[in-house]
Parts: C-alpha cells; structure tokens; sequence
C-alpha cells in the first residue's frame, strides 16, 4: 500500500476498504460491516479514534501514515 500525499482523492472503494481485512470484517461485524461504505462512513469517528488510540485492529495498531489516509478520506467527506 502506499500513502496517498496530503490532499490526494481518497476514495472509500480504492483506498479505504483494501485497508481492512477479511479477519478485520468478520471481528467487527457484530458491530458494522467494515466492507460497506455507508456502515464505515456512520461509524467513522468511532473508527478513528480506535485507529489512532492504537487499540484497533486487536491484534496491532496500524501504522501513523495509514491512520493519515483514513482521516484524510473523513476530511474529503468520506466518497465512495
Ligand atoms: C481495522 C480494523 C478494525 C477496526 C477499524 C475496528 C474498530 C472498532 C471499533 C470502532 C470498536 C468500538 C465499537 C463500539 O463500541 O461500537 C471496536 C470494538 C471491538 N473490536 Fe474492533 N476493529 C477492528 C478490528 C478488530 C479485530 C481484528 C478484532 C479482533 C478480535 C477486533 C475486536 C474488537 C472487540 C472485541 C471490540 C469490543 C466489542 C465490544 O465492546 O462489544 N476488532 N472495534
């Protein structure tokens, strides 16, 4: 994966999605579906705050440039 610069276009289906996976799914789908934009998209301050608290993903916190992309996608008001 590489990090997009600053203000590149995220985009939900290019850039955030391939971030989760299939072990990420299925732990939280109790929760929300983390392949769905609209259920990552409502629980997405939530998803941040666990992301950069670190504690999310349960098994090993993501990397500060891989945070940086989610919050950039939030911030360009979270496209599909
Ligand atoms: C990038 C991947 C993940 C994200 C973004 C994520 C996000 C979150 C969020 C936002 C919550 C709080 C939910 C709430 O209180 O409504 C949560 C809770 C939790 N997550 Fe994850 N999660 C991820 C991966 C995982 C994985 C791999 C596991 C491994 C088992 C896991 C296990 C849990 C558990 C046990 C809770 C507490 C559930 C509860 O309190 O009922 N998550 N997660």
């Amino acid at each position: 994966m590489s990090a997009s610069a600053p203000n590149e276009p995220v985009s939900y289906e290019a850039d955030i999605k391939p971030l989760f996976r299939e072990r990420d799914r299925s732990s939280m789908l109790s929760h929300f579906d983390l392949w769905s934009h609209d259920d990552v998209s409502d629980h997405a301050t939530a998803i941040l705050a666990q992301l950069e608290r670190g504690s999310m993903p349960c098994d090993g916190a993501w990397p500060a440039d891989r945070v940086e992309v989610f919050r950039g996608w939030m911030e360009q008001g979270r496209p599909v």
